[in-house]
């Protein structure tokens, strides 16, 4: 059976501060995944509009994301890092994948029910929509792989979902430009023109959880900056996170098993391992036994080994606006004519003339 050429793809919204679950859950695999694959890493910023339309600083917030892309480890000459909007190809793809998804498919996205809240009839038509574009960000380039933090794993099956019925319903068109491969979607040989995305959502900590409460998820959303490490928090400000962070009075288990039923020393000891790309196993194998009073300032030290070098780089770069917006133009226009390819076999895919 054919493959499509192995690409990785992944985005990251342009709204309000990076925290650790961004780091650990995207960025840190980003800069994993780029020894050994192609990879395109895209600022999202036309999916920052479908929450909140007005933004004060949206370049600003655009070129922090970039810059912590890089400071990170991302080489942006050696893939490609650029900001949505740059490359049309994204609205109209998600055009025509919006006359392919269904309403059914769409109402079943829970995300858009967290953030509508109550009040769906005021949410934006762009939030209902979004994964419909987050779909054609990653088809847009035929990706394959798709690194991201455990709550866009639904989106990404709705990817596959608009994948698979875009390849079945234009198969005799695909057939006729003859830019199809032939695959398998579980027993069913396929006539594709694009891939089943796989989402690379593995590792220690897929889903940070809030400092505040092991039951919810870090988030930029949080009214509790304690809840969160962002990005930029200096040292004594994680450290004062790290010990403020909930636990309960039980030490640490010297099995993974043993934190079951504990989300607080489990979300502590995950990000613990991920930051030193380790397993949670191997964590508990140094610190089973110990108190938190102890686990925490090592949590605290490591934290910052780890940041405190990207914060100051994306403080360097983020004075230099010149420099990323030099490297944003050049990511945009390589990644335009990559998607200058797909959209041309797009269109007549779909019969525009
Ligand atoms: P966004 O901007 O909300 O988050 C960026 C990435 O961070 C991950 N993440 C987390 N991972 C672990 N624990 C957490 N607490 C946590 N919070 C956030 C997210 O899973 C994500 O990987 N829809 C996407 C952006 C997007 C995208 C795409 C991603 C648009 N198009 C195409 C992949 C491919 C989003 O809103 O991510």
């Amino acid at each position: 059976m054919n493959q499509f050429q192995p690409l990785v793809f992944s985005g990251v919204q342009p709204t309000g501060n990076l925290h650790l679950g961004n780091y650990l859950g995207a960025i840190r695999k980003f800069v994993a995944l780029q020894a050994t694959n192609d990879c395109i890493y895209c600022v999202v910023d036309m999916h920052a509009l479908t929450a909140q339309l007005v933004h004060e600083d949206l370049k600003e917030q655009t070129r922090s994301i970039a810059a912590a892309f890089i400071a990170s480890g991302i080489d942006p000459t050696k893939h490609i890092v650029f900001n949505q909007s740059a490359v049309s190809g994204h609205a109209e793809l998600a055009w025509i994948f919006n006359c392919v998804a269904r309403i059914g498919w769409m109402n079943r996205m829970t995300q858009f029910k967290d953030k509508a809240g109550k009040d769906a009839e005021k949410a934006s038509l762009g939030l209902y929509a979004y994964p419909s574009l987050m779909a054609a960000d990653i088809l847009l380039y035929r990706a394959t792989h798709v690194p991201v933090g455990d709550d866009q794993k639904q989106h990404l099956e709705l990817t596959r979902d608009i994948a698979q019925k875009f390849n079945l319903d234009f198969a005799a068109k695909i057939r006729a430009i003859g830019k199809g491969i032939d695959i398998k979607v579980g027993d069913e040989p396929v006539h594709a023109y694009f891939p089943m995305v796989e989402p690379l959502i593995d590792g220690p900590a897929p889903r940070v959880m809030s400092l505040r409460d092991g039951t919810k998820k870090m988030s930029k959303s949080d009214a509790s900056d304690l809840s969160r490490i962002n990005l930029m928090d200096d040292a004594e400000t994680i450290a004062k996170k790290v010990r403020k962070a909930k636990t309960d009075a039980d030490g640490l288990p010297s099995e993974t098993a043993g934190l079951a039923g504990r989300p607080e020393a489990d979300n502590l000891v995950g990000i613990y391992a991920a930051l030193s790309d380790k397993s949670k196993a191997d964590v508990l194998a140094d610190f089973g036994g110990q108190q938190f009073s102890a686990f925490k300032p090592a949590l605290a030290d490591l934290a910052v080994e780890v940041l405190s070098p990207i914060t100051g780089e994306m403080r360097r770069l983020m004075d230099d606006t010149a420099h990323i917006d030099a490297i944003l133009k050049d990511g945009g226009e390589r990644a335009n004519a990559r998607a200058e390819v797909t959209m041309k076999e797009v269109r007549d895919i779909v019969g525009f003339l």
